[in-house]
């Protein structure tokens, strides 16, 4: 799997999910390209710093919304699933205060984070409430 590439084995079988899972990589890949091409150090900082602001907060907005679903369908590991989403988001909080006072070198990092994070968390979280809910 590419770097910041769907894949559809990511594909948990749950539609609204899916979509947002693979509109939160697509805007992980975006964001990167346009990193990418910052003509300084200085620009790459800033525009870092905003971008990371924005995937927490579509992040978060996809949590609360899987969150909901969960919730309705009475997932019994809910509360560890929730403080997965939780401790992404404080992460990303984290990555973005030290960006800002300039300890992260490389966006890369951050994005390499993000990107492992989500697949993994598709993969093995995501994958168990979908396959609780088909047993059901
Ligand atoms: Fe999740």
């Amino acid at each position: 799997m590419d770097f910041l590439e769907w894949d559809d084995d990511l594909l948990i079988g749950i539609t609204e999910v899916d979509e947002q899972h693979q509109h939160l990589i697509n805007v992980l890949r975006d964001m990167y390209e346009k990193v990418q091409s910052c003509e300084s150090i200085h620009e790459e900082r800033i525009l870092t710093g905003e971008l990371l602001k924005e995937l927490q907060d579509y992040a978060r907005q996809h949590f609360v919304e899987e969150e909901e679903i969960l919730t309705q369908k009475k997932y019994p590991d809910l509360l560890p699933h929730q403080e997965e989403h939780t401790r992404f988001v404080q992460e990303l909080v984290r990555l973005r205060e030290s960006y800002a006072a300039g300890e992260e070198a490389l966006s890369f990092n951050v994005f390499f984070f993000a990107y492992q994070w989500l697949i993994h968390h598709i993969r093995e979280k995501d994958m168990q409430y979908a396959k609780f809910f088909r047993g059901k």
